[in-house]
């Protein structure tokens, strides 16, 4: 027998202020995505933005519905948006932001299972890694691969 350790890493901002441009524009993209969150039975508002390797931008957010499980996470409406539209090309960062009842989080939302694990897939499909950030008031994580968030991954390799 042996005992392992996994080192997950992750970078921690106080504020957009902190980060590149880049990441500054995809924070704030996040944020006023939340606007277009369905959520009248949750209350709770995430909002998505993720920038694709040629820089094209899509924005998603958490769609809700009377039946409960019909609805869909913010991360995987814009997920699944650009693998719809934009089959091609790969993903770099997915900016992801959550409010409960208007308020953003204190600490950030962290995206569910489910969404990892599509995360990981796009990732796997595009071979390079998928860097996540997510936002919250008293602070910003952001992680360099979906493999931080995700460990020990199911993915296609799995079946071969
Ligand atoms: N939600 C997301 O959009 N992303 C997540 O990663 C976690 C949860 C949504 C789903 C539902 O509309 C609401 O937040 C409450 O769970």
């Amino acid at each position: 027998m042996s005992e392992l350790q996994l080192n997950i890493k992750y970078e921690e901002f106080a504020s957009a202020a902190e980060m590149s441009p880049d990441d500054q524009k995809l924070v704030a993209l996040a944020l006023e995505s939340q606007k277009g969150s369905y959520s009248p039975y949750s209350h709770f508002q995430v909002g998505a933005a993720l920038k694709l390797a040629d820089g094209t931008i899509v924005k998603g957010a958490n769609q809700e519905n009377a039946a409960y499980p019909s609805g869909l996470c913010a991360e995987r409406t814009a997920l699944f948006w650009a693998g719809a539209n934009y089959p091609d090309v790969p993903l770099d960062t997915l900016a992801i932001a959550g409010s409960d009842h208007g308020v953003l989080c204190e600490s950030p939302a962290s995206p569910c299972g489910s969404c990892r694990q599509v995360m990981a897939e796009y990732q796997k499909k595009h071979g390079r890694p998928l860097k996540v950030i997510l936002v919250g008031s008293k602070r910003i994580r952001k992680f360099h691969k979906v493999d931080d968030l995700l460990p020990f991954i199911f993915d296609s390799l799995h079946m071969d």
